[in-house]
């Protein structure tokens, strides 16, 4: 079975996801942690700077990018643990324009699916159930206002002890939307199929329970 979530920056689609899998004994796959590991090798080798993507020497380094996750869910750059560097606001800024980049999605695509040949999956991100998994049995968009968005992200990124501000967060988070929902390649859009699910005014618990029922239903 295979369990499409899409939708905007800091959702909760992945804390959705990773309850859908724990719960029905699935495989997660952070895809999201996929772009955002290209955008890291890419700073950490020069092929980023001041906001500006070095395009032919990445694409000639692409295939060779080791991607991955290690048992526990965590990021993996050549088999190193790289899970709090992508998260930080710096790779934020960077990962949706090197996400709009053709030979970087189709790479990732290509991978994704390899990585849910033999298992049942959860796979969250923006495209799942547009491109990478057109017959996904569930799919799932999920959304929330942007400011409840920030929000979560803010506190999210100061218990980590990042130093932002709310504003701060909310325009790299609008930014993001955009840039998502415009670019040319596999943009964000809700599949015709999928079921939209605001949780906005959701606890966790709430969002878990009716996208649980969806799951099982499905399963029937
Ligand atoms: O879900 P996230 O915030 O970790 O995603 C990081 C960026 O990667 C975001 O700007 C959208 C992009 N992305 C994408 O284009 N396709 C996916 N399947 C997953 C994420």
């Amino acid at each position: 079975m295979k369990i499409a979530i899409d939708g905007h920056s800091s959702c909760g689609k992945s804390t959705l996801a990773k309850q859908l899998a724990k719960h029905f004994g699935f495989t997660y796959i952070d895809t999201g942690a996929m772009y955002r590991t290209v955008t890291l090798y890419s700073m950490r080798n020069g092929l980023i700077k001041n906001g500006s993507i070095d395009e032919t020497a990445l694409q000639s380094k692409i295939s060779g990018i080791k991607v991955g996750f290690k048992k526990d869910g965590h990021a993996t750059l050549d088999g190193e643990d790289i899970e709090r560097e992508i998260r930080s606001l710096d790779v934020s800024k960077n990962v949706s324009k090197v996400a709009a980049l053709k030979f970087v999605r189709k790479e990732m695509v290509t991978l994704q699916r390899k990585m849910s040949q033999d298992s049942s999956v959860v796979m969250d991100g923006r495209d799942i159930g547009t491109v990478v998994f057109p017959d996904a049995e569930l799919k799932i968009f999920v959304t929330a206002r942007d400011e409840v968005r920030a929000q979560r992200r803010y506190d999210e990124l100061k218990a980590k002890g990042e130093q932002t501000t709310f504003q701060t967060v909310l325009e790299n988070l609008r930014q993001r939307d955009f840039l998502d929902t415009t670019r040319d390649v596999d943009p964000l859009i809700k599949a015709d199929d999928a079921i939209l699910l605001d949780n906005s005014d959701m606890t966790l618990e709430q969002q878990f329970d009716v996208a649980r029922k969806l799951v099982t239903d499905r399963m029937e």
